[in-house]
């Protein structure tokens, strides 16, 4: 993040009842960043999302805009777009109607409207639809709709809840790509809630991860995703081989292991993600022998189920044209992996 802080969350907790659902959330978000909020269900997201907005507020802690005060500034004093989730149409209303409609609550007038709704029909790709109704759209012209109302504006800040969990595989691709270029071309801020991992890493300038509505961690993609904080972190990102380390020596199962920052730990955990492991050749890197235990056939590659001499599991992915015959289950094997791919745990 560069400059100071456009927006900043300062120690935001949301209790329903006795119920916790965000404690402690603290987080600065730069002017043009793309953040994403990612966790599981439940985890506090669309809390989160929504007391940015002014549709919901906080128990306790502030929310700033450019070091003002807004906590108590209700949602449409702060004019930010929102898309909710499930789109939220005016179903009696045609698409440039939709589009309109902040338009016309703001009284603007009436030329520049009809300019601004052809703007943004053209920007979101929704020509020769002005005139449907979102009954006779598909999801994704729905979704475009709702992404033209809420820029239509022009806010400083749009939010997302998981404008794509609607969408088939194909469509959210392009849906993703789409958001992305009127990301880069807008310069707007936007804050996006998923809990699909690969649409966080994919899209965002920086993944805020929740977990029972704390903040886990916050950082670039390839931060959290190769330097997690934590074990909630590492799994949630992706797969993760974790293995023990024995309690003295610094080594796996009495093979020893060059750990990260040549450090010599008494147990603990060390952790790697699969595709920074490999099948040995030669004498290359940490070297760990496993016993194969099943091979899962991928078209592409396939996944390797192995377990160390100490019954731990773990996985790695191999392309298929490199699969050799003899690696059927039961065979005997070594992994090997860079110091500086692991991480303690
Ligand atoms: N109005 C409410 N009253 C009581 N509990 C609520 C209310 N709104 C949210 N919660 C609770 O707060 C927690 C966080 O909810 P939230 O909707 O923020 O989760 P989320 O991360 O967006 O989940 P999802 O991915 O399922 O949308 C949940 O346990 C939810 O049941
Ligand atoms: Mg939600």
């Amino acid at each position: 993040m560069t400059g100071t802080a456009q927006i900043e969350a300062c120690s935001i907790d949301r209790k329903f009842g006795t119920f916790s659902a965000l404690s402690g959330v603290s987080l600065s978000l730069g002017e043009g960043e793309f953040l994403s909020l990612l966790g599981p269900s439940g985890s506090g997201k669309s809390t989160f999302l929504s007391i940015i907005g002014g549709y919901d507020a906080p128990t306790s802690g502030k929310l700033l805009f450019e070091g003002r005060d807004i906590t108590a500034t209700p949602a449409k004093e702060r004019g930010f777009g929102m898309v909710f989730q499930g789109y939220a149409l005016f179903p009696h209303l045609t698409v440039a109607e939709n589009i309109a409609f902040p338009l016309k609550v703001q009284k603007r007038p009436r030329a520049a409207i009809r300019d601004r709704v052809a703007e943004m029909v053209e920007m979101t790709g929704l020509s020769g639809h002005e005139k449907k109704k979102p009954a006779a759209l598909s999801g994704g012209q729905q979704q475009r709709v709702a992404l033209a109302r809420a820029l239509a504006y022009e806010p400083r800040v749009l939010l997302l809840d998981e404008p794509f969990s609607a969408l088939d595989r194909n469509l959210r691709t392009q849906m993703q790509e789409e958001l992305r270029r009127l990301h880069r071309d807008l310069g707007t801020t936007f804050v996006f809630v998923t809990h699909d991992q690969e649409e966080a890493l994919a899209l965002s300038s920086r993944i805020a991860i929740f977990n029972h509505g704390q903040l886990q961690q916050i950082g670039r993609p390839e931060e959290i995703y190769e330097a997690p904080a934590n074990r909630f972190t590492a799994e949630f990102l992706g797969d993760i081989n974790i293995l023990t380390l024995d309690s003295a020596g610094g080594g796996i199962c009495g093979t020893p292991i060059v750990l990260p920052g040549n450090a010599v730990p008494t147990g603990g955990h060390l952790a790697m993600r699969p595709e920074h492991m490999r099948l040995a050749a030669g004498s290359d890197g940490n070297q760990l022998p496993v016993r194969l235990r099943d091979r899962v056939y991928l078209g592409p590659k396939s996944r390797l189920m192995l377990e160390t001499r100490g019954g731990e599991e773990l996985m790695l992915y191999v392309e298929n044209d490199a699969l050799l015959p003899q690696l059927a289950a039961g065979s005997e094997l070594h992994v090997a992996w860079d110091a500086r791919h692991s991480f303690f745990l």
